[in-house]
């Protein structure tokens, strides 16, 4: 394999809900699930069994023809929005859906786009170009033209820079990538009404808060708006390679026969896993569950030495540590068995499965207490 990701710190060999096991057969607690897409945790029964069951009946067609799972998947997504006029275009990853919404925006034919500082959106040349950090746009330009990015949160820069011939803003409810970033309340309404005032489409980008993590499916909802489109995927095919673009109103209708398309997107294996994925969820109420059990972890977390603050919503935490430590602290709890990510020197991202347990979630907050002594302590 190519070293564009490092050289990977443990080996992974299997796993069960939150557990895994790394091929010397060392147990870890995942407390990241696979950057917030194992949502129900690994080796989910009814994931397993949807898979297997689509598995023997059909794995894949071409886009020339229909199948069931991914009619079924659509129309349960549009529900999911609670938009009757919501229409689905699946693919196989977040950047690819961003870049499906950034093709839907050159239907508007306009170009300009909005983004913020910060924010992530893939990697692929046009993802990229949405994407709001230097360290990875730099070594690539130059990048698409016409993107300009402002502060996140900040209602003002974003008056500023949309103007009519804006095509679209691209914005996280929450930037995760970016160490858990959460907007002051009404920024969302506000970039909804800014859009709609000078005609450029609001995208939300739910790929790493939707799929109910944050305790609502995309993460906008409770700012009581309606976007023109919004891109998932991580945990959509619970834990396979699945993304979708869905545009609502009028955007619902920019891509006419032949203008996008891909292989593999909407695969039937793919979206049998996302509707069980799905149906887990409503089944489980893990919604509401996420918020209890993140209030407790981030109640838990926030005294502990060397915490400064504790950021996020439902299950998707940044914890912000003192002296630009979360390396050190990432690596001392890998050591001792959890599996996080330190986003920045500053911030611990965990975002771990649904199924976790109380017992975990004490388990885990002990170990980072221990390890927050030995560091910051005395
Ligand atoms: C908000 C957001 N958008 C897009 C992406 C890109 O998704 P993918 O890695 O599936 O291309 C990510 C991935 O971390 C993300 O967090």
């Amino acid at each position: 394999m190519q070293s564009n990701y490092g050289t990977p710190s443990v080996g992974l060999a299997r796993g069960k809900g939150i557990e895994v096991w790394d091929v010397e057969g060392k147990k870890y607690l995942d407390f990241l699930g696979g950057i917030a897409t194992n949502i129900l945790g690994h080796n989910n029964p009814a994931i397993v069994s949807a898979i297997a069951k689509q598995s023997k009946t059909l794995s894949h067609v071409s886009n020339f023809y229909a199948h069931e799972p991914a009619l079924l998947l659509a129309q349960k997504l549009k529900e999911m929005t609670g938009d009757d006029s919501a229409r689905i275009f699946f693919c196989n990853s977040g950047a690819e859906a961003n870049e499906a919404a950034l093709k839907i925006s050159r239907r508007t034919g306009k170009k300009r786009v909005v983004a913020a500082s910060g924010a992530f959106h893939g990697r692929t040349m046009g993802a990229l170009s949405l994407t709001g950090q230097p360290s990875k746009r730099d070594p690539f330009k130059p990048l698409l033209p016409g993107v300009r990015h402002v502060p996140y949160g900040d209602i003002k820069a974003l008056r500023r820079a949309v103007t009519k011939r804006t095509a679209m803003v691209i914005l996280e409810p929450i930037m995760g990538e970016a160490g858990v970033v959460v907007p002051p309340a009404g920024y969302l309404k506000a970039a909804r009404e800014i859009c709609s005032a000078k005609g450029a489409l609001l995208v939300i980008d739910a790929v790493q808060t939707g799929m109910g993590r944050t305790g609502q499916w995309f993460g906008y909802e409770d700012e009581g708006i309606i976007p023109d489109v919004i891109t998932v995927a991580k945990g959509l095919g619970g834990g396979l390679p699945l993304g979708a673009m869905i545009a609502l109103g009028k955007t619902a209708d920019l891509l006419t026969p032949g203008s996008h398309g891909t292989t593999f997107g909407g695969n039937p294996i793919a979206a049998a896993a996302a509707l069980a994925t799905i149906d887990e969820i409503e089944k489980g109420r893990y919604m509401s569950l996420n918020l209890v059990k993140g209030a407790l972890l981030r109640n838990l977390l926030s005294p502990i030495i060397g915490v400064t603050k504790v950021r996020g919503k439902g299950l998707l935490i940044g914890i912000v540590l003192k002296d630009s430590k979360a390396k050190d602290v990432a690596a001392a709890l890998l050591k001792r068995g959890f599996l996080v990510n330190a986003a920045n020197d500053e911030v611990i991202r965990i975002a771990p499965a649904y199924v976790v347990s109380d017992r975990q979630i004490m388990s885990f907050v002990s170990a980072f207490n221990d390890i927050c002594e030995e560091i910051y302590g005395g």
